[in-house]
């Protein structure tokens, strides 16, 4: 090959890698990794985008090339020459991919194992995802229950997943994972954060009416903080036994009145993704306006508590017109304790009758 082609290949080739280059590195196309597990996960991204980029620029070379070189000439109408093929060229490209494909094979491996690779003091965390909301659940902190997912800074996290309904999927951006919740099995996601900040949870699996709203926060803390919110939690989230008169915890506890805990209910079991509810501050548009619920119980003709109770533990028996039936969850009747299904009726009834005041005396 003459000196003037090799210098034409370089050339091109240096052009074509450095756009590709400027494309891969000038626009911000990760968000940035807020896990170690993310941080592996955007090398692995990074090592294939290199790959990629040579490949592409030794392609576009020999391709740019090759058309100015050998267009065919006007009034050319000859044979090309009669070529077999050229052993050296063949064994250098398949070489060379194979030892590309091999590493990216084995930087993978490597990256997958070390991410799944627990510490030996891992937070566990239990997810219950269901239409339309997550639950997050610390069984070795007494259980404590939140709507958004905490955690502790450094510290080793694994999500047990579990589906009460249909399939849905965790994804926080930063974290750099994505694992499906599936109904019937205990799906796992290992997590360790190292960047403090709240990022966005969602689900990323067409999950129903509801699913582009089934979104939550996942909030990484300082370890000493995540250890104050939990005792705090813990303290409030002590179930009151029904029966005893002498707990002392509960007295000091703010959120042991029937409506208090009946608000944490709706908002641990994500009605305020679907309704509308002043009283819990919740606008969602997909299921009917619980502010209405007086007036639907009576076009229902049933009494408010009886309507309330049964919207909730059968939802299909009574459907406001003008929304679809089959969308609100029909297992919230197994899924909630007697109390708390008490409680929230209570809850819901209580701020029925409230806002049903509130309107009939603006009216007036
Ligand atoms: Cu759950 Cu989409």
């Amino acid at each position: 090959m003459r000196r003037g082609s090799i210098v034409a290949l370089l050339g091109i080739a240096l052009i074509a890698g450095g756009v590709a280059t400027a494309v891969a590195l000038l626009p911000t196309w990760l968000p940035e990794a807020a896990s170690r597990e993310a941080g592996r996960i955007d090398f692995v991204f990074w090592f294939v985008i290199a790959i990629c980029i040579a490949i592409f620029a030794v392609v576009v070379a020999a391709m740019v090339y090759a058309v100015a070189r050998f267009r065919v000439r006007e009034d050319d109408f000859e044979d090309g020459p009669p070529i077999h093929g050229h052993t050296g060229l063949e064994i250098t490209w398949t070489v060379i991919p194979f030892v590309l494909v091999t590493s990216i094979a084995i930087v993978s491996a490597i990256v997958l194992s070390r991410n799944d690779a627990q510490a030996r003091d891992t937070l566990r965390v239990n997810v219950t995802a269901q239409q339309f909301a997550f639950t997050f659940n610390y069984p070795d902190a007494k259980n404590v229950t939140s709507p958004v997912l905490r955690l502790p800074e450094g510290r080793s996290v694994e999500l047990y997943m579990r589906s009460l309904d249909v399939i849905h999927s965790v994804f926080v951006p930063q974290f750099g994972q994505k694992e499906d919740i599936v109904p019937g099995l205990v799906t796992q996601l290992h997590i360790t954060p190292d960047r403090l900040g709240t990022f966005p949870l969602e689900c990323t699996e067409l999950c129903g009416l509801g699913h582009s709203l089934m979104r939550t926060e996942a909030i990484v803390m300082k370890p000493a903080a995540f250890d104050a919110w939990l005792r705090q939690q813990g303290k409030g989230a002590a179930p009151a036994p029904p029966t005893s008169t002498t707990s002392t915890t509960s007295t000091t506890s703010t959120t042991s009145s029937p409506s208090a805990s009946g608000l944490s209910v709706f908002n641990a079991n994500g009605c305020s993704t679907c309704h509308t509810l002043s009283a819990a501050k919740a606008s969602g548009k997909v299921g009917p306006d619980l502010d209405n619920l007086v007036a639907y119980a009576k076009q229902a003709h049933q009494p408010l508590t009886a309507f309330v109770h049964q919207s909730i533990v059968d939802p299909n028996a009574y459907v406001q017109p003008t929304f679809p039936k089959g969308v609100m969850p029909q297992n919230f009747g197994q899924t909630l304790s007697k109390t708390q299904l008490d409680a929230l009726v209570t809850f819901l009834v209580q701020s029925a009758q409230h806002s049903g005041k509130q309107k009939g005396s603006k009216k007036g």
